[in-house]
């Protein structure tokens, strides 16, 4: 969702301001802008669409100084327009904001009331407004700032810059995640770390109802009692593997690619390679004394928290509910202190998650959470947290934290079945064995998906799939249809292949493909009879299975993905991979903006 990226540079900014946008394009945008501070005082460019647009207008009425701040805006408040973009400004001071401001409606009334004039339709316009009344007043920018924020109900990180302190960036955040960064040319601040690396070498954090102040070669910190904070900067970090495509067409694709290393390197944080047992201190201590599991997120992660309900099934033989985010919070389930909280996120800024988690603190529930971004607030705010080891994941619709949150989830299951008595050492030797196969095998089946150009040829024109599977498999399909529609704007349904013939065999015709999702195991032979029941009222298949399960259903199906033979343990992480590459390859047919598709966003951060 919104990005944003502010610099105070002894080097002109606006390359640096256009450069650390687009690092954050990732996150999902509809227009962008900035405010560079100069001569002539708080100058501003704004464009609706891509950032293409904005170098375009940059290039046409070019604007320098050393000091400015910019913003990609996700619309939520107003449609995508010029005159939504942030910055927003008066002629006294510019902000850019990521968050909702929630009692904008009484906030904005009461500055019209005070003949302020808004000319956007956001939330986010009452920021600066309200620091100009603040200003008007005779309070200096940084009081104005201080009492402005205390005002504001809701969430939001801002970079502020003020006419009348040219030098200098305020920035501030409560909910949202603002990031500093402390370089050769000055200091900088951002949504997220990936966008610093190219100027930053240090950096650090900032905290709810923090502010921060920078000039070139000064950053200091105060929290909400005025008092000075002192972080320590701590060197940035980005992984050569996180950095750039590294030669492949998208971030989708090398992330895609990227899955047997996320594999190693989960297992050896997880596992000792040497005895093929699970590191008990990798995980939280009290694990085994729940009594039910509440697993809880949004998106793909829900989907990888649905496969997992069964291996904690299983493994550890707990009771498991499994509930997207924003409907949990509102069904007033009757929650008891003997159920660990699970949250899954790969951004760890999920609103809905965030909420959920916070609902559950509210209950006395423990909450434990599966992040990929160690930094993020749900970290913050879980009492514990595992990490995926999935490295930086810019491509929006998800993959190698999909595949890294199966595994550690798996893990974890084995692990609260080896606390609680249910799984013996032997058995865990033999499982983990099995899991130490799997980056090999992982790379055996991305390398060798040969024909998935032919089989995503016969879908790029459909307008209508549907994805098919039984047990571990429905979840699978419910990824894989999520894939597909993400990115090649193809309609694709999910459903358990059981539930076929109570409603969507109706659909059926020669017009609707049907991806089938069969592994070898006790629920292939059902799984292929409804393969036979699509086929035979004309439905194209695809079929995902191994050798065998091809061979038994060649005379019903019209195209196949063979999986090589493997554990059954490792099935749902390999049978991912061919739904991953299907998606890909046909939106890439498609010719559709596979990295950034059109109206998502990589970490939705509003409800
Ligand atoms: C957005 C992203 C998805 C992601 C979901 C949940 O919709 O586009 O890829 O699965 O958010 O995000 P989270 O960061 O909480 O896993």
């Amino acid at each position: 969702m919104c990005g944003i990226f502010a610099a105070v540079s002894n080097e002109s900014v606006t390359s640096t301001l256009v450069g650390g946008l687009g690092t954050l394009s990732y996150r999902g945008y509809d227009s962008s802008g900035i405010v560079v501070s100069n001569e002539n005082g708080l100058v501003r460019r704004r464009a609706e669409g891509k950032l293409e647009s904005l170098s375009a207008l940059l290039s046409d009425q070019p604007v320098e100084g050393y000091v400015g701040i910019a913003h990609t805006r996700w619309a939520t408040h107003g449609a995508p327009s010029v005159i939504n973009a942030h910055p927003h400004m008066t002629d006294r001071v510019a902000v850019v904001h990521n968050g909702i401001i929630e009692n904008y409606p009484a906030l904005k009334a009461s500055l019209e009331k005070d003949g302020y004039v808004f000319e956007s339709e956001t939330d986010s316009e009452t920021i600066p407004q309200l620091i100009s009344r603040n200003l008007d007043k005779g309070m200096s920018p940084a009081v104005a700032l201080k009492d402005a924020v205390r005002q504001l109900d809701g969430s939001y990180a801002i970079a502020v810059v003020f006419a009348d302190e040219p030098q200098t960036i305020y920035a501030a955040r409560y909910g949202s995640p603002l990031v500093i960064g402390q370089g050769a040319a000055g200091h900088f601040i951002s949504s997220d770390s990936i966008a610093l690396s190219r100027v930053a070498r240090n950096l650090c954090y900032l905290d709810d109802n923090e502010i921060a102040q920078i000039t070139v070669d000064t950053l200091s910190i105060t929290n909400a009692d005025g008092i000075t904070v002192a972080k320590e900067m701590k060197p940035l970090v980005v992984s050569q593997q996180d950095q750039g495509k590294q030669g492949y067409k998208h971030f989708m694709l090398k992330e895609i690619h990227q899955q047997p290393e996320v594999m190693r390197n989960t297992l050896n944080h997880y596992c000792d390679p040497a005895t093929f047992t699970l590191k008990e201190e990798a995980f939280p201590a009290n694990l085994s004394s729940f009594e039910r599991l509440s697993i809880v997120a949004c998106g793909t992660s829900y989907y990888a928290g649905m496969v997992a309900r069964q291996w904690f099934e299983r493994y550890a033989c707990l009771p498991v509910d499994v509930d997207i985010a924003s409907e949990y919070r509102y069904r007033e389930s009757p929650l008891s202190t003997n159920t660990l909280a699970l949250f899954i996120s790969q951004s760890g800024e999920t609103a809905d998650s965030l909420a959920a988690l916070r609902y559950s603190k509210e209950q006395g529930l423990t909450c434990l959470s599966l992040l990929n971004v160690e930094t993020s607030s749900m970290a913050m705010e879980s009492d514990c947290y595992l990490r995926t080891l999935a490295g930086a994941e810019i491509g929006v619709a998800s993959t190698k934290a999909f595949t890294g949150q199966l595994l550690v989830l798996l893990l974890m299951s084995l692990q609260m079945g080896k606390a609680s008595g249910r799984l013996d050492r032997d058995a865990e030797r033999e499982l983990i064995k099995h899991l130490f196969t799997l980056p090999v095998e992982m790379a055996k089946v991305i390398d060798e998906m040969a024909n998935i150009d032919t089989v995503a040829a016969s879908l790029m024109h459909s307008d209508h799939t549907m994805y098919l599977g039984r047990g571990m498999s429905f979840p699978l399909a419910l990824e894989g249809a999520l894939k597909l529609k993400e990115i090649s704007y193809i309609h694709a349904e999910a459903y358990p292949a059981g539930e076929l013939k109570h409603g969507p065999i109706a659909l059926i015709d020669n017009k609707m493909p049907v991806v089938m999702i069969a592994p070898p195991g006790p629920m292939m032979g059902k799984t292929l009879s409804n393969l036979r029941e699509v086929s035979s009222r004309g439905a194209q298949v695809i079929l995902i299975s191994n050798g065998a399960g091809i061979e038994m259903a060649k005379q019903h199906i019209t195209q196949a993905i063979e999986v090589p033979e493997t554990a059954p343990l490792l099935q749902p992480l390999l049978y991912t991979l061919p739904l991953q590459l299907l998606a890909y390859h046909v939106a890439c047919m498609k010719g559709t903006d596979v990295d950034q598709p059109r109206n998502l966003a990589k970490s939705v951060t509003v409800e």
